[in-house]
């Protein structure tokens, strides 16, 4: 009965035939021609674009990633960040049809061998590009929003060619030293901002954040010991380590030998002027 009931359905291509079984054949002269064929080419076509899609359509959704362990504090962070209503394809896939295509051709293989292997790590997403960036951020910008920080992007991204997640590498996935998503100076010292490479001059950069006022006055080696605690130092000296030791480590040429029993003779011949250059009273009066 219900094999019945199968044919018929199949073998029914006319709608007012009446619900008979050996409606071919009998009906029409060319009946092998005109006989239904069921449509397999167009079966397998459907079915071949369902698997190209349903991968490229899958791996656009930010949902997807949430199935690879290793991606979670990415995505996390990303939903804190200021992107967060910017799906991860805003980032990770080239603008333009030659974009999406990259993208769909390298998302299918990733897409089935993470069926078969399990979702163990992924390279589907890679660092994105400027070009990525650039279909919502065209303005190339001079200063920083702070207006403290000279920072000429189109010099930067176009003339050198530094591609924007170089710097602004914590952007939406981590946070920095400092806590937030904007880029490190560390970044610009190590690369090129060396004192050979580029400058370092701090005032190349930094309109404001200049030898502070404090240290203009004449003596201020000599009382910067006692300014300790009041100014936080670390604010513009914490990113060289070594700042207040090397200094403190270079001592001039006299302070050699035996120079705690010495130092008197030297006071004798030429007086204390040329030791208050570095030294203030506060410090002979620690053993005097
Ligand atoms: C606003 C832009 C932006 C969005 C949106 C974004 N990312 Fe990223 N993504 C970046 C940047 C910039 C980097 C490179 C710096 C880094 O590794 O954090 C990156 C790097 C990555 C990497 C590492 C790539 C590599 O080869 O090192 C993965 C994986 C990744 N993102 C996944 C995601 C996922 C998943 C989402 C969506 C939930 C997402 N991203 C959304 C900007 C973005
Ligand atoms: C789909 C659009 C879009 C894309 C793509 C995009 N952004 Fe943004 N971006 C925004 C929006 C919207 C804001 C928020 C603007 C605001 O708050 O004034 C923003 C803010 C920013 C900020 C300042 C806020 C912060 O988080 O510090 C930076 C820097 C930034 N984007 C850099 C990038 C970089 C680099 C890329 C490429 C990796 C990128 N953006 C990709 C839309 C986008
Ligand atoms: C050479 C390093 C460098 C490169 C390359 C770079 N930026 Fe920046 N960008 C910075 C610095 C530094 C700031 C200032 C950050 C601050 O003071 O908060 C900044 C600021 C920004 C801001 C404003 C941030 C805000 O808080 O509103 C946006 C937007 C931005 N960059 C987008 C981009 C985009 C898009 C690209 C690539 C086309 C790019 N940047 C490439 C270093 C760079
Ligand atoms: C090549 C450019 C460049 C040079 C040179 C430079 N800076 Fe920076 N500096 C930056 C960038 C970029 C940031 C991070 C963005 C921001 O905070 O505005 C920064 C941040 C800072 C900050 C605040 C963040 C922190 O680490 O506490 C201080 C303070 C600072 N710099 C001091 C200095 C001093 C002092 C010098 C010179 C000895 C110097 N900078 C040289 C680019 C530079
Ligand atoms: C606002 C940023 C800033 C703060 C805060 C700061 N300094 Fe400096 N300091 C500088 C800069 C910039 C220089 C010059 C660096 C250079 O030439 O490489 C400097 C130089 C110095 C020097 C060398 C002076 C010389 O004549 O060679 C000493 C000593 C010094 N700082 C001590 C301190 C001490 C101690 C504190 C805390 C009480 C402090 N600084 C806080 C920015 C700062
Ligand atoms: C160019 C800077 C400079 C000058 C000028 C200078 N000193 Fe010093 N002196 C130092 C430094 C740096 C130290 C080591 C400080 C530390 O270890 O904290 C030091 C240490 C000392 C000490 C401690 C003993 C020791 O061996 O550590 C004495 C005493 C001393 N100096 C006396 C003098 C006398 C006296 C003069 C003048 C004749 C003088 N200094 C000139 C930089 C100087
Ligand atoms: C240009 C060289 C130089 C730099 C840079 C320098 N110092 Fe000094 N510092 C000295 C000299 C010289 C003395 C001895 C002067 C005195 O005590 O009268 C000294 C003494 C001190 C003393 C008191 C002596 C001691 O060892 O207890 C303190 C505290 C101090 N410095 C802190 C700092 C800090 C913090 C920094 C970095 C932010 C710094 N110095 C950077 C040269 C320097
Ligand atoms: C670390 C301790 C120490 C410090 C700091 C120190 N001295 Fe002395 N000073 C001595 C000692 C110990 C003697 C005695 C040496 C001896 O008799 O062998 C001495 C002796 C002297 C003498 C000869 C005896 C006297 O009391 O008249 C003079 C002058 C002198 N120091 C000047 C200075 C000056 C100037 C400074 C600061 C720049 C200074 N000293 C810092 C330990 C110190």
């Amino acid at each position: 009965m219900a094999e019945n009931d199968d044919t018929r359905e199949i073998d029914m291509p006319s709608e007012d035939a009446t619900p008979e079984i050996d409606v071919p054949g009998e009906d029409t002269p060319p009946a092998p021609h005109k006989r239904f064929r069921f449509p397999w080419k167009s079966l397998i076509a459907v079915v071949v674009i369902f698997l190209l899609v349903l991968p490229v359509y899958s791996t656009l959704q930010p949902g997807y990633y949430e199935r690879y362990p290793a991606l979670r504090p990415r995505i996390d962070a990303w939903r804190q960040s200021t992107h967060a209503l910017i799906p991860c394809s805003g980032c990770h896939v080239n603008p333009g049809p030659i974009g999406f295509l990259t993208f769909a051709a390298r998302s299918i293989p990733a897409f089935y061998s993470q069926l078969v292997v399990g979702p163990n790590s992924t390279n589907l997403l890679r660092v994105p590009d400027r070009k990525a960036c650039q279909k919502c951020h065209v303005a190339y910008r001079q200063v920083s929003p702070a207006g403290d920080l000279l920072i000429p992007h189109q010099a930067h991204v176009e003339v050198l060619g530094i591609n924007c997640p170089v710097c602004h590498k914590n952007l939406v996935h981590s946070k920095n030293s400092q806590g937030y998503n904007a880029p490190e100076m560390q970044t610009c010292l190590t690369l090129c901002h060396n004192g050979v490479r580029a400058t370092n001059q701090c005032d190349k950069c930094h309109t404001k954040k200049q030898v502070p006022a404090s240290h203009h006055q004449a003596n201020w080696l000599q009382i910067h010991p006692t300014m300790v605690g009041k100014i936080d130092c670390g604010q513009c000296h914490a990113w060289q380590p070594d700042y207040c030791k090397a200094c403190h480590a270079n001592r001039p040429p006299t302070h050699v030998g035996n120079w705690k029993q010495l130092h008197q003779f030297a006071v004798a011949k030429e007086g204390d002027k040329g030791c208050l250059f570095c030294h203030g009273r506060a410090f002979c009066k620690q053993c005097h």
